[in-house]
Protein backbone atom coordinates (compact mmCIF):
# COMPACT_ATOMS: atom_id res chain seq x y z
CA UNK A 1 0.00 0.00 0.00
CA UNK A 2 1.29 3.33 -0.98
CA UNK A 3 2.54 5.72 2.07
CA UNK A 4 0.29 8.08 3.77
CA UNK A 5 2.56 10.94 3.42
CA UNK A 6 2.68 14.17 2.56
CA UNK A 7 3.90 17.75 2.63
CA UNK A 8 2.64 21.41 2.09
CA UNK A 9 4.09 24.60 1.95
CA UNK A 10 1.39 27.87 2.66
CA UNK A 11 2.36 31.17 3.60
CA UNK A 12 0.51 33.42 6.11
CA UNK A 13 -1.93 36.30 5.09
CA UNK A 14 -2.47 40.08 5.84
CA UNK A 15 -5.77 41.36 5.97
CA UNK A 16 -6.92 44.22 4.79
CA UNK A 17 -10.50 44.01 5.73
CA UNK A 18 -10.06 42.25 8.73
CA UNK A 19 -12.60 39.11 9.98
CA UNK A 20 -13.10 39.41 13.83
CA UNK A 21 -16.52 38.04 15.47
CA UNK A 22 -18.15 34.72 14.14
CA UNK A 23 -21.89 34.29 13.50
CA UNK A 24 -21.18 30.33 14.38
CA UNK A 25 -17.91 29.82 16.27
CA UNK A 26 -17.90 25.95 16.08
CA UNK A 27 -17.76 26.15 12.22
CA UNK A 28 -16.00 29.87 12.08
CA UNK A 29 -18.77 31.74 9.92
CA UNK A 30 -17.18 34.98 9.93
CA UNK A 31 -19.72 37.97 10.74
CA UNK A 32 -18.00 39.96 7.96
CA UNK A 33 -16.40 39.08 4.71
CA UNK A 34 -12.35 39.77 4.89
CA UNK A 35 -9.94 40.23 2.01
CA UNK A 36 -6.10 39.80 2.30
CA UNK A 37 -2.57 39.17 0.81
CA UNK A 38 -0.95 36.00 1.12
CA UNK A 39 2.92 36.75 2.67
CA UNK A 40 5.27 35.10 0.98
CA UNK A 41 8.25 34.50 3.40
CA UNK A 42 6.56 33.93 5.96
CA UNK A 43 5.58 30.03 5.41
CA UNK A 44 4.95 26.82 6.85
CA UNK A 45 5.65 23.86 5.48
CA UNK A 46 3.69 20.34 7.23
CA UNK A 47 4.46 16.83 6.87
CA UNK A 48 1.44 14.48 7.61
CA UNK A 49 2.10 10.79 8.30
CA UNK A 50 -0.80 8.53 9.28
CA UNK A 51 0.03 4.93 10.22
CA UNK A 52 -1.50 2.19 11.64
CA UNK A 53 1.22 1.67 14.63
CA UNK A 54 0.42 5.22 16.10
CA UNK A 55 -2.00 5.20 19.11
CA UNK A 56 -2.23 9.11 19.27
CA UNK A 57 -1.83 11.93 16.82
CA UNK A 58 1.40 13.74 17.33
CA UNK A 59 2.87 17.43 16.46
CA UNK A 60 6.16 18.54 15.98
CA UNK A 61 6.59 21.66 16.19
CA UNK A 62 10.25 23.71 14.60
CA UNK A 63 11.73 20.61 16.47
CA UNK A 64 10.10 20.32 19.37
CA UNK A 65 6.77 17.82 20.65
CA UNK A 66 4.06 19.69 21.17
CA UNK A 67 1.31 18.66 23.50
CA UNK A 68 -1.86 20.15 24.88
CA UNK A 69 -4.07 22.71 23.30
CA UNK A 70 -2.38 23.36 20.22
CA UNK A 71 -1.93 19.23 19.43
CA UNK A 72 -6.14 18.94 20.47
CA UNK A 73 -6.89 21.28 18.06
CA UNK A 74 -5.14 19.73 15.44
CA UNK A 75 -6.03 16.38 16.44
CA UNK A 76 -9.80 18.16 16.01
CA UNK A 77 -8.60 18.82 12.45
CA UNK A 78 -7.60 16.01 11.73
CA UNK A 79 -10.62 14.55 12.72
CA UNK A 80 -12.81 16.54 10.25
CA UNK A 81 -10.41 14.75 7.13
CA UNK A 82 -10.33 11.82 8.40
CA UNK A 83 -14.04 11.79 8.66
CA UNK A 84 -13.98 12.99 5.23
CA UNK A 85 -11.73 10.31 3.96
CA UNK A 86 -13.30 7.28 6.38
CA UNK A 87 -10.44 6.55 7.98
CA UNK A 88 -9.34 6.61 11.49
CA UNK A 89 -5.66 6.57 11.44
CA UNK A 90 -3.59 8.61 13.89
CA UNK A 91 -0.75 10.66 12.26
CA UNK A 92 2.28 12.22 12.93
CA UNK A 93 2.29 16.12 11.89
CA UNK A 94 5.45 17.80 11.66
CA UNK A 95 5.79 21.59 11.26
CA UNK A 96 7.81 24.22 10.68
CA UNK A 97 7.86 27.80 10.32
CA UNK A 98 10.15 29.81 8.77
CA UNK A 99 9.34 32.99 10.91
CA UNK A 100 10.30 33.05 14.34
CA UNK A 101 7.71 32.27 16.25
CA UNK A 102 6.27 33.95 19.82
CA UNK A 103 6.41 37.32 18.12
CA UNK A 104 2.40 37.75 17.51
CA UNK A 105 3.13 37.11 13.97
CA UNK A 106 0.15 34.92 12.97
CA UNK A 107 1.03 31.33 12.34
CA UNK A 108 -2.37 29.96 12.65
CA UNK A 109 -3.41 30.62 8.62
CA UNK A 110 -0.17 29.05 7.17
CA UNK A 111 -0.17 26.48 9.84
CA UNK A 112 -4.17 25.23 9.21
CA UNK A 113 -3.71 26.02 5.47
CA UNK A 114 -0.61 23.55 4.92
CA UNK A 115 -2.06 21.09 7.65
CA UNK A 116 -5.16 20.34 5.39
CA UNK A 117 -3.73 20.25 2.19
CA UNK A 118 -0.80 18.18 3.34
CA UNK A 119 -3.12 15.44 5.36
CA UNK A 120 -6.07 15.48 2.66
CA UNK A 121 -3.36 14.49 -0.09
CA UNK A 122 -2.14 11.98 2.38
CA UNK A 123 -5.49 10.68 2.79
CA UNK A 124 -5.98 10.58 -0.95
CA UNK A 125 -8.52 13.05 -0.78
CA UNK A 126 -8.40 15.15 -4.05
CA UNK A 127 -10.25 18.17 -3.03
CA UNK A 128 -11.15 21.50 -4.89
CA UNK A 129 -9.60 24.50 -3.80
CA UNK A 130 -12.85 25.69 -2.79
CA UNK A 131 -13.29 22.74 -0.59
CA UNK A 132 -10.15 22.71 0.50
CA UNK A 133 -10.05 26.15 1.75
CA UNK A 134 -13.80 25.76 3.43
CA UNK A 135 -11.66 23.12 5.24
CA UNK A 136 -9.27 24.51 6.26
CA UNK A 137 -11.32 26.94 7.48
CA UNK A 138 -12.26 25.01 10.52
CA UNK A 139 -9.18 25.06 12.08
CA UNK A 140 -9.08 28.82 11.62
CA UNK A 141 -10.94 31.36 10.19
CA UNK A 142 -7.67 32.91 8.49
CA UNK A 143 -6.63 29.96 7.44
CA UNK A 144 -9.15 29.80 4.64
CA UNK A 145 -7.49 32.75 2.81
CA UNK A 146 -4.04 31.02 2.61
CA UNK A 147 -5.38 28.37 0.63
CA UNK A 148 -5.73 30.67 -2.48
CA UNK A 149 -2.89 32.81 -4.09
CA UNK A 150 -2.20 36.09 -4.06
CA UNK A 151 -4.82 38.55 -3.50
CA UNK A 152 -8.02 36.76 -1.84
CA UNK A 153 -11.20 37.31 -1.04
CA UNK A 154 -12.46 34.99 1.62
CA UNK A 155 -16.62 35.53 0.82
CA UNK A 156 -18.83 35.36 4.64
CA UNK A 157 -21.81 32.74 3.55
CA UNK A 158 -24.29 31.64 5.50
CA UNK A 159 -23.49 28.02 6.22
CA UNK A 160 -20.30 25.59 5.80
CA UNK A 161 -19.90 25.20 1.85
CA UNK A 162 -20.94 28.80 1.37
CA UNK A 163 -18.19 30.24 3.18
CA UNK A 164 -15.00 30.23 1.06
CA UNK A 165 -11.84 32.46 0.17
CA UNK A 166 -10.72 32.90 -3.58
CA UNK A 167 -8.06 34.14 -5.66
CA UNK A 168 -9.50 38.44 -6.79
CA UNK A 169 -5.93 38.75 -8.10
CA UNK A 170 -2.88 37.03 -8.55
CA UNK A 171 0.40 37.52 -6.60
CA UNK A 172 2.04 38.93 -9.80
CA UNK A 173 -0.87 41.83 -9.78
CA UNK A 174 0.61 44.09 -7.59
CA UNK A 175 4.03 44.37 -5.97
CA UNK A 176 3.82 45.46 -2.59
CA UNK A 177 5.83 45.00 0.56
CA UNK A 178 4.97 43.89 3.76
CA UNK A 179 7.26 45.48 6.13
CA UNK A 180 6.35 43.54 9.98
CA UNK A 181 7.65 45.85 12.49
CA UNK A 182 7.69 43.36 15.50
CA UNK A 183 7.35 45.08 18.56
CA UNK A 184 6.97 42.44 21.30
CA UNK A 185 7.84 39.23 21.42
CA UNK A 186 6.01 37.70 24.14
CA UNK A 187 2.49 35.66 23.83
CA UNK A 188 -0.53 37.88 23.77
CA UNK A 189 -3.22 36.93 26.58
CA UNK A 190 -6.04 36.68 24.88
CA UNK A 191 -5.31 34.95 21.46
CA UNK A 192 -7.86 35.59 18.29
CA UNK A 193 -10.23 32.52 18.97
CA UNK A 194 -11.23 33.71 22.57
CA UNK A 195 -11.25 37.19 20.95
CA UNK A 196 -13.43 36.39 18.23
CA UNK A 197 -16.05 35.01 20.82
CA UNK A 198 -15.93 38.38 22.40
CA UNK A 199 -16.45 40.45 19.59
CA UNK A 200 -20.10 40.84 20.23
CA UNK A 201 -20.27 42.08 23.55
CA UNK A 202 -19.46 45.55 21.78
CA UNK A 203 -21.22 47.99 20.82
CA UNK A 204 -19.68 48.78 18.19
CA UNK A 205 -19.32 45.59 16.42
CA UNK A 206 -22.38 46.18 14.55
CA UNK A 207 -21.83 49.11 13.24
CA UNK A 208 -18.46 47.33 11.79
CA UNK A 209 -20.03 44.10 10.59
CA UNK A 210 -22.84 46.16 8.95
CA UNK A 211 -20.31 48.85 7.27
CA UNK A 212 -18.35 45.90 6.09
CA UNK A 213 -19.39 45.07 2.24
CA UNK A 214 -19.02 48.95 1.66
CA UNK A 215 -15.41 48.45 3.15
CA UNK A 216 -14.89 45.30 1.32
CA UNK A 217 -16.03 47.12 -2.13
CA UNK A 218 -13.08 49.89 -1.65
CA UNK A 219 -10.87 47.75 -0.96
CA UNK A 220 -11.47 45.12 -4.19
CA UNK A 221 -11.47 48.65 -6.41
CA UNK A 222 -8.19 49.75 -4.89
CA UNK A 223 -6.80 46.34 -5.48
CA UNK A 224 -8.02 45.88 -8.75
CA UNK A 225 -7.05 49.27 -9.72
CA UNK A 226 -3.88 49.24 -8.20
CA UNK A 227 -4.52 52.46 -6.27
CA UNK A 228 -2.56 52.55 -3.33
CA UNK A 229 -4.01 55.87 -1.33
CA UNK A 230 -7.09 53.90 -1.54
CA UNK A 231 -6.40 51.10 -0.39
CA UNK A 232 -4.27 52.93 2.76
CA UNK A 233 -7.22 54.75 3.62
CA UNK A 234 -9.10 52.03 3.78
CA UNK A 235 -7.35 49.46 5.35
CA UNK A 236 -5.97 51.44 8.31
CA UNK A 237 -9.88 52.90 8.68
CA UNK A 238 -11.01 49.20 8.68
CA UNK A 239 -7.70 48.29 11.48
CA UNK A 240 -8.92 51.28 13.72
CA UNK A 241 -12.59 50.36 13.88
CA UNK A 242 -11.54 46.14 14.44
CA UNK A 243 -9.82 47.61 17.42
CA UNK A 244 -12.39 49.76 18.60
CA UNK A 245 -14.37 46.93 18.99
CA UNK A 246 -11.71 44.95 20.60
CA UNK A 247 -11.15 47.78 23.36
CA UNK A 248 -14.87 48.18 23.55
CA UNK A 249 -15.57 44.26 24.06
CA UNK A 250 -16.12 43.11 27.70
CA UNK A 251 -13.66 41.81 28.79
CA UNK A 252 -11.35 44.65 27.31
CA UNK A 253 -8.83 44.12 24.76
CA UNK A 254 -6.03 46.16 24.05
CA UNK A 255 -3.04 44.68 21.70
CA UNK A 256 -1.33 47.73 21.48
CA UNK A 257 1.69 49.24 23.44
CA UNK A 258 3.25 52.50 23.26
CA UNK A 259 5.33 51.07 19.93
CA UNK A 260 2.37 50.34 18.04
CA UNK A 261 0.70 53.99 18.58
CA UNK A 262 4.29 55.70 17.63
CA UNK A 263 3.64 53.58 14.33
CA UNK A 264 0.05 54.36 14.17
CA UNK A 265 0.64 58.09 14.38
CA UNK A 266 3.89 58.43 11.99
CA UNK A 267 2.92 56.36 8.95
CA UNK A 268 -0.24 58.45 7.39
CA UNK A 269 2.25 61.34 8.00
CA UNK A 270 5.40 59.89 5.69
CA UNK A 271 2.50 59.10 3.34
CA UNK A 272 1.30 62.74 2.91
CA UNK A 273 4.73 63.52 2.41
CA UNK A 274 5.32 60.96 -0.39
CA UNK A 275 5.93 57.57 0.41
CA UNK A 276 3.64 55.12 0.03
CA UNK A 277 2.83 53.35 3.29
CA UNK A 278 0.04 52.45 5.51
CA UNK A 279 -0.60 50.08 8.53
CA UNK A 280 -2.66 47.41 9.68
CA UNK A 281 -2.57 45.67 12.36
CA UNK A 282 -4.04 41.97 13.85
CA UNK A 283 -4.74 40.90 17.32
CA UNK A 284 -1.48 41.98 19.04
CA UNK A 285 1.20 44.94 19.31
CA UNK A 286 3.28 44.08 15.84
CA UNK A 287 2.28 46.54 12.81
CA UNK A 288 2.10 45.85 9.59
CA UNK A 289 3.43 48.52 7.70
CA UNK A 290 2.71 48.12 3.44
CA UNK A 291 4.74 50.15 0.61
CA UNK A 292 6.07 49.54 -2.51
CA UNK A 293 9.75 47.90 -3.29
CA UNK A 294 10.92 51.37 -4.07
CA UNK A 295 10.19 52.64 -1.38
CA UNK A 296 10.57 49.25 1.14
CA UNK A 297 14.62 50.31 2.19
CA UNK A 298 13.28 53.56 3.59
CA UNK A 299 10.38 52.61 5.47
CA UNK A 300 12.34 50.38 6.93
CA UNK A 301 15.16 52.13 8.48
CA UNK A 302 12.27 54.38 9.64
CA UNK A 303 10.93 51.59 11.60
CA UNK A 304 14.12 50.57 12.64
CA UNK A 305 15.05 53.61 14.13
CA UNK A 306 11.94 53.85 16.28
CA UNK A 307 11.74 53.06 19.78
CA UNK A 308 10.51 49.75 20.72
CA UNK A 309 10.68 47.76 17.62
CA UNK A 310 12.91 45.06 17.85
CA UNK A 311 12.99 43.57 14.33
CA UNK A 312 11.41 44.27 10.92
CA UNK A 313 10.46 41.52 9.17
CA UNK A 314 9.23 41.46 5.01
CA UNK A 315 6.63 39.24 3.33
CA UNK A 316 6.05 40.10 -0.27
CA UNK A 317 2.77 38.79 -2.64
CA UNK A 318 2.54 35.00 -2.30
CA UNK A 319 0.87 32.17 -4.26
CA UNK A 320 -1.39 29.47 -2.90
CA UNK A 321 -0.71 26.82 -0.67
CA UNK A 322 1.00 24.13 -2.52
CA UNK A 323 2.08 20.63 -2.26
CA UNK A 324 6.16 19.85 -1.73
CA UNK A 325 7.47 16.50 -3.07
CA UNK A 326 10.48 16.73 0.13
CA UNK A 327 8.98 15.30 3.72
CA UNK A 328 10.40 17.12 6.82
CA UNK A 329 11.77 14.53 8.87
CA UNK A 330 10.02 14.51 12.96
CA UNK A 331 12.89 14.87 15.32
CA UNK A 332 12.94 11.52 16.98
CA UNK A 333 13.55 9.80 13.25
CA UNK A 334 15.99 7.11 13.65
CA UNK A 335 17.49 5.02 10.90
CA UNK A 336 15.07 1.80 11.52
CA UNK A 337 11.91 4.49 10.30
CA UNK A 338 14.00 5.38 8.11
CA UNK A 339 13.80 2.20 5.41
CA UNK A 340 9.85 3.36 5.41
CA UNK A 341 9.65 6.46 4.92
C1 LIG B 1 -7.16 39.87 13.80
O1 LIG B 1 -8.06 33.28 11.94
O2 LIG B 1 -6.48 33.73 13.86
O3 LIG B 1 -5.86 38.43 12.41
O4 LIG B 1 -10.36 31.37 13.43
O5 LIG B 1 -9.92 31.58 15.84
O6 LIG B 1 -8.07 30.84 14.31
P1 LIG B 1 -9.32 31.67 14.48
O7 LIG B 1 -8.89 33.18 14.31
P2 LIG B 1 -7.86 33.82 13.30
O8 LIG B 1 -8.34 35.35 13.34
C2 LIG B 1 -7.66 36.34 12.64
C3 LIG B 1 -8.01 37.65 13.21
C4 LIG B 1 -7.19 38.82 12.70
C5 LIG B 1 -7.85 39.46 11.48
C6 LIG B 1 -7.72 38.74 10.16
O9 LIG B 1 -6.69 38.10 9.90
O10 LIG B 1 -8.65 38.86 9.37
Amino acid sequence: MAERIATARSTSNIAFIKYWGNRDDTLRLPSNGSMSLNLAGLETTTTVRFAPELEADRLFLNGEEVEGKARERVSEHLDHIRGLAGLALRAEVISENNFPTGTGIASSASAFAALTLAACRALGLDLTERALSTLARLGSGSASRSIPGGYVEWVAGTDHDSSYAETIAPAEHWHLIDLVAVVSETHKEIGSTGGHSLAGTSPLQEARVSDAERRLALCRAAILGRDFEALAEIAELDTLMMHAVMMTSTPSLVYWSPATIEIIKAVPGWRRRGTPAFFTIDAGPNVHVLTTPEHAPRVREWLLGMEGIVNVISGTPGGPTRLLEKHLIPPHFDQSAAASV
